[in-house]
């Protein structure tokens, strides 16, 4: 099934130049099983037709709330109990401070007064009209009252400013509008997950790494937030970004990742270890780049911390989740690393398949426990990712239940 089959979606425009994406937006969330209804304002009208909101939303639209032969069809009572979420996008600065101050002089800001759906708002404006005083206090008072604030994101502004206040893209808004109606079976839990490689430097600017690309930490970090936990996700360098609404924190080394990994893991119900942490680090890291002089150079490492097994040598230790990447012996090895490590559960992925693994959008895992032995497919790393999640969630219940 659809995850947005059957659910009810008023999406109401307001007057911003994003507007122009919603025709695409409504069209995505209809692809998704989505029933939508299109409320418009008067700005909106300036930078989008209804006529067009109607064609792609398959409804009528809605714009006055004193247009009666509108109200015959389907009132503005009606449409606020019909919906299972409005969502406000673009969400202008105007509509936000007229919801807060509890207005209710055109269609939209009475639907918002009048019905008990949840709201979501999706900001855009002018960066400085982000950062006003009265903007950010009137948003910080729709959080309060438990509206969902979906962005701004960053970056150029039709006006040429760059900065916060980009209505999010479309991808974004349809994702987070599935997570909300997704089962958040993982409510009250905190997810600790390490994700990326990790970059040891040979000089200020040569460092050894390796080819992780943290697709599939990011993938188990977006799984759990869709399913309710509140995730810490703690990443090397990676060109891919965040998911919304986890707390990032971005490392470099080895030894930087050890250090944060220990510091957010004891408040953890569930430390997951998917980053590819370099085995060792430089000696020595030379403060000026090294020149190429000598035919023959030596680099002397240390052996970096092995941060998985160190939180779980933790008094109070999280349930731990630990990967193995392996090219050969793929069981022997990952079993003899649960045992040593004193993992809970380990995902090994044969990394010498070709179209999985490193760098790939698709993997392939097999899940050891002490006793068990479960095979998740090749698929997708998000698919895998959100099987991966329940199946460590299944765990963690057992073990919660046993003690
Ligand atoms: O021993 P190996 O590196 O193969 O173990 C892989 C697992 O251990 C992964 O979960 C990885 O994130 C974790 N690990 C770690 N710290 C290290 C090395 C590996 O947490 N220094």
């Amino acid at each position: 099934m659809q995850i947005l089959q059957d659910k009810k979606i008023v999406l109401g425009i307001s007057g911003g130049i994003a507007a122009y994406k919603t025709p695409e937006l409504v069209r995505r969330l209809k692809e998704h099983g989505a029933d939508i209804r299109v409320v418009m304002t008067d700005g909106a009208k300036a930078f989008i037709t209804p006529l067009t909101l109607q064609a792609v939303s398959g409804n009528h639209v809605s714009d006055s709330l004193l247009d009666s032969q509108a109200e015959l069809a389907m009132g503005h009572i009606e449409l606020a109990k019909w919906a299972d979420l409005i969502i406000i996008a673009p969400a202008t600065a105007d509509i936000i401070a007229r919801i807060t101050s509890g207005m209710a002089n055109d269609l939209l800001s009475t639907l918002c007064l009048a019905t008990s759906a949840p709201i979501a708002i999706a900001p855009a404006m002018n960066q400085q009209m982000w950062h006003a005083k009265a903007t950010q206090a009137n948003i910080s008072t729709l959080k309060h009252w438990g509206l969902h604030i979906w962005g701004p994101g960053a970056g150029e502004q039709a006006c040429g400013d760059i900065g916060l206040g980009r209505m999010l893209d479309v991808n974004e808004l349809v994702t987070l509008s599935s997570d909300f109606f997704a089962d958040k079976y993982l409510k009250g839990q905190h997810w600790v997950i390490t994700a990326g490689p990790t970059r040891e430097a040979i000089d200020p600017v040569r460092y050894i790494s390796n080819h992780s690309s943290g697709k599939m930490g990011y993938a188990i970090a977006h799984a759990a937030l869709r399913s309710g936990a509140q995730v810490t996700l703690i990443s090397g360098p990676v060109n891919i970004p965040a998911p919304t609404g986890c707390e990032l924190v971005q490392v470099t080394s080895a030894e930087q990742m050890h250090e944060q990994a220990l510091n957010y893991a004891p408040q953890a119900t569930t430390f997951v270890a998917c980053a590819a942490v370099a085995d060792y680090r430089v000696a020595d890291i030379a403060d000026e780049k090294i020149k190429k002089d000598n035919k023959h150079m030596q680099i002397s490492l240390i052996k970096n911390h092995d941060i998985v097994a160190d939180v779980a040598k933790l008094a109070d230790k999280p349930f731990v989740v630990g990967f193995a990447a392996e090219t050969q012996n793929v069981e022997h090895y990952a079993r003899g690393k649960l045992m040593r490590k004193n993992l809970d559960l380990i995902a090994a992925n044969d990394v010498a398949k070709a179209g999985q693994g490193f760098n790939s959008d698709d993997n392939a895992l097999t899940i050891y426990s002490a006793i068990d032995k479960i095979e998740i497919p090749l698929a997708n790393k998000h698919i895998v990712a959100k099987q991966l999640v329940s199946l460590i969630n299944q765990h963690y219940q057992a073990k919660n239940t046993e003690k």
